[in-house]
């Protein structure tokens, strides 16, 4: 597969498709919205085209059989077992998912708690429907970023219903380790709250091992519902599928219900695809887990080398490397500076909660000589600004 030798000529695709690649102008490197460079496997190609020799009328609402047992495989293998069909819910994508769950475990005034920095949409389906946002900032510590417990434990009022977890963690990479995810299971079970978990990034880790909340054991089990979806281990997102999962049918009979009319049915071929990748495309994933690990290192090598005053810890998972620029002069306008100077599309760190001025996530999932020329570029910017 030709994961060393992308162009941004042929990235940039003559229909405007990506959204990556077109939003920004021409001169600009994109490395914003998480998806990746690389082709899809031939295999999710071949899925579609089978799929399509089919009829394509209405599916069944729940989904198509295969995939749902292919999905309960795949959770079994991460440790989340006694899963049946009903226990699922298939969505439109995650994002959807993401609403419903807040929709139907809290009501408006609620008090939801979440780790951030954290992917945004956490954030605006809270504030868009009226839940209090209470941040748990986490901590980063010279070995990592860690959860602060003692300033979680002070969060919590008679309001708060609903924790919301992202594991892996978008932005920081973090992958939880059995002991910060007991302690949480824990804190949610004292304080009966329900627990989101996104867990969508954990078939691209580097280092540790994916622990799903929902697998501690049968109370947490019945007060989390877990979300995941093949958009980020596969990159198929223009295709979209998500799935919610729960022990407790009433969680998932509870999204349904939000969901009802809005989702529309699951779309077919976006269900080949997630079925062919999980059976037949996980040697392109070994090679693209490779490779972006390799992408990880060559980031951190390189900031330890010419970018030493920029805070960086190197994520355990995901494709994304979180930057801090906070200490440089022109920190207040980090994202606007790369953009005119280094001509560098990234994700402004603000979006990911409101502390995070002068932070920035760069998405590394695309050939190394673009990474590369990204580095290159900021530490240029940094240099002329020194
Ligand atoms: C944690 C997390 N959840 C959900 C999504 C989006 O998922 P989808 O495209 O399936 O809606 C992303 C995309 O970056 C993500 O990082």
């Amino acid at each position: 597969m030709q994961l060393d030798h992308l162009s941004p000529l042929t990235l940039r695709d003559p229909h405007g498709y990506s959204g990556k690649w077109h939003f920004y102008p021409e001169d600009v490197l994109p490395m914003w919205v998480a998806d990746m460079d690389f082709p899809i496997s031939p295999a999710i190609v071949q899925g579609i085209v089978e799929r399509l020799q089919e009829r394509v009328g209405y599916p069944q609402m729940a989904g198509d059989r295969q995939l749902l047992q292919l999905i309960i495989q795949q959770q079994g293998q991460h440790g989340l077992t006694g899963l049946t069909p009903e226990h699922l819910l298939l969505t439109t994508s995650v994002v959807p998912a993401i609403y419903a769950s807040v929709l139907a475990l809290s009501s408006p005034g609620d008090e939801v708690i979440t780790q951030v920095p954290v992917y945004h949409p956490f954030l605006h389906a809270l504030h868009e429907h009226h839940r209090v946002a209470r941040y748990n900032p986490l901590l980063r510590t010279p070995t990592g970023w860690e959860i602060d417990f003692e300033h979680l434990e002070s969060l919590v009022t008679p309001r708060t219903r609903l924790l919301m977890l992202c594991n892996p963690q978008n932005p920081t990479g973090r992958v939880f380790r059995r002991d910060e995810l007991e302690r949480l299971a824990e804190f949610a079970l004292r304080h009966r709250l329900w627990v989101m978990s996104d867990e969508l990034w954990a078939d691209l880790i580097y280092e540790g091992v994916h622990i799903p909340i929902a697998s501690l054991g049968p109370e947490i089990a019945q007060r989390t519902v877990t979300l995941t979806g093949p958009c980020k281990t596969y990159n198929t997102a223009g295709l979209g599928g998500g799935v919610a999962i729960s022990h407790n049918r009433q969680i998932v009979a509870a999204l349904a219900q939000v969901a009802k009319g809005l989702g529309g049915h699951p779309n077919v071929l976006s269900m080949a695809a997630w079925r062919a990748a999980l059976e037949h495309a996980q040697d392109w994933l070994q090679e693209v887990r490779t490779y972006l690990k390799g992408n990880r290192d060559f980031i951190t090598g390189f900031m330890a080398e010419h970018l030493p005053q920029v805070g960086y810890l190197p994520p355990e998972g995901t494709y994304l490397a979180w930057f801090d620029f906070s200490g440089a002069p022109f920190a207040q306008e980090v994202h606007k500076v790369m953009l005119e100077r280094a001509k560098l599309g990234l994700n402004d760190g603000r979006i990911f909660g409101p502390q995070y001025q002068g932070w920035l996530r760069l998405n590394f999932a695309t050939s190394r000589h673009l990474v590369q020329e990204a580095l290159e570029r900021m530490a240029r910017v940094m240099q002329t600004l020194d």
